[in-house]
């Protein structure tokens, strides 16, 4: 028998949903994920075309948000709609957008906006995306342009969402676009994506002090995985911790102290200057790495903890996990924490519920630890486009139907819209939704 105990997050934590904009808004044909769908790449054949047909449901799935008792919503702006031609920005576009985060702001969510998450403008994708070094300039001349038109309503940016997940697939495993498998684009996109998000900082704070405000914040969102080894020798600690450090730290310490570090550069940070001022963690699993003698596999092997629990994707559940990603961040940087994503693939909305209360059980540990934690934006909203796995990967607090586009509330978003209300869990919620 599971024992649980009633939690209370304090009265200012903020709870929301996070999306990006290529996985629910459907309809346009001008970025790389369309045409990696048309080219078949999508595992259950699904495509990313219609979605959540979001663009045309926005004040729809605003009351949704409502009906969650959130306070703060995570959003991206699609590049390919608003600059659909290199150096040509499309004021509609633009407009759709306020429109948007106006309406949020009337029915009092706040939001987050990301200006880059995983998905590329199609002539921005043909000249090498973030391999070519022009993309930092092209980058920065977005995000200003972006910031200029909306800087009035939105303090909160995210720069780039996951810059090594999204180079890990696309120019490692070979899976997202481009679909290619070479280590040195690889780090020749994350030297360009560090920069672009240093540039895109100070452009968004110049940008938003010209424009008279002072609250500016703004920061990256990391995956950040928790890696431990397989075993105590020498060796899986070794590639246990090069596992760390080249898709994890590397593009912190790039992000947040502007430092290049090898192979990526010999940057010393040489100022104590921050170029983030939160610390955006998206938080889902753990791995565990093992040595192999095998050059092929960078003489590391990632496996799932025997026994775990473990989602509809194989990713173990590991709540200590966050707690444990978070503690070792803040001890590193001390900056206030955002946790920018968290969530599970679970279809049957089986084990959704606990896992939004162990999760956040571990969040209220931190905070009574000392840890700054400000924000929980749960991934999320509705059910969407999971990128190479296709529609039929279901993380939404509401279920979606395809076929009709009907969104219906999972028994897990009826405890989060509690969770949000509440700001804790109860006895009541504890016997309603997590005991039997
Ligand atoms: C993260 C992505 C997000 C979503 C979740 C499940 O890595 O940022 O878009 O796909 O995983």
């Amino acid at each position: 028998m599971l024992s649980y105990q009633s939690y209370e997050l304090p009265e200012d934590f903020k709870t929301g949903t996070a999306t990006s904009s290529l996985q629910i808004e459907g309809g346009d044909r001008n970025n790389s994920w369309y045409r990696w769908a048309e080219e078949g790449h999508i595992k259950d054949g699904t495509h990313c075309i219609v979605a959540d047909d979001h663009w045309n449901r926005v004040g729809e799935d605003i009351l949704l948000m409502q009906k969650l008792n959130v306070s703060v919503y995570r959003m991206s702006l699609e590049w390919s709609r608003i600059e659909p031609e290199e150096g040509k920005f499309d004021t509609e576009a633009i407009e759709h957008y306020r429109n948007e985060i106006k309406l949020l702001k009337e029915r009092g969510i706040e939001t987050l906006v990301t200006l880059h998450h995983f998905s590329n403008p199609l002539w921005f994708e043909d000249r090498d995306a973030w391999v070519n070094k022009e993309s930092v300039e092209l980058f920065t001349r977005y995000a200003e342009n972006v910031v200029n038109s909306l800087g009035d309503l939105v303090s909160n940016w995210v720069t780039i969402n996951e810059p090594n997940i999204y180079l890990i697939y696309g120019y490692i495993f070979g899976q997202w676009p481009p679909g290619k498998t070479k280590i040195g684009e690889f780090f020749k996109g994350a030297r360009n994506m560090i920069k672009a998000h240093i540039r895109a900082y100070e452009k968004i704070h110049s940008v938003r002090r010209g424009l008279g405000f002072n609250d500016t914040r703004v920061g990256s969102a990391m995956h950040l995985r928790l890696f431990d080894p397989k075993s105590p020798s020498i060796l899986d600690k070794i590639v246990c911790w090069l596992y760390d450090y080249l898709t994890q730290k590397i593009f912190l310490s790039g992000t947040i102290e502007g430092r290049l570090c090898f192979p990526l550069g010999f940057g010393s940070g040489k100022d104590k200057k921050r170029y983030s001022d939160f610390l955006g963690i998206n938080y889902y699993s753990r791995d565990i790495v093992k040595f192999v003698f095998s050059p092929g596999e960078a003489f590391g092997r990632r496996e799932v903890k025997k026994d775990a629990e473990v989602n509809d994707l194989g990713w173990e559940i590991y709540p200590e996990g966050l707690y444990r990603v978070c503690k070792d961040m803040y001890n590193l940087y001390t900056l206030p924490i955002v946790i920018t994503e968290n969530g599970t693939c679970d279809k049957e909305d089986a084990f959704r519920t606990k896992f939004i209360y162990d999760h956040l059980y571990q969040v209220k540990r931190l905070i009574d630890e000392g840890v700054a934690v400000k924000a929980y934006y749960h991934w999320t909203l509705m059910d969407n486009f999971e990128w190479a796995e296709g529609l039929s990967a279901r993380f939404g607090l509401y279920h979606v139907d395809y076929e009709t586009q009907k969104r219906t509330l999972r028994k897990s978003g009826r405890f989060f819209s509690e969770l949000c209300e509440k700001k804790g869990v109860d006895e009541d919620m504890i016997n309603k939704y997590l005991k039997d």
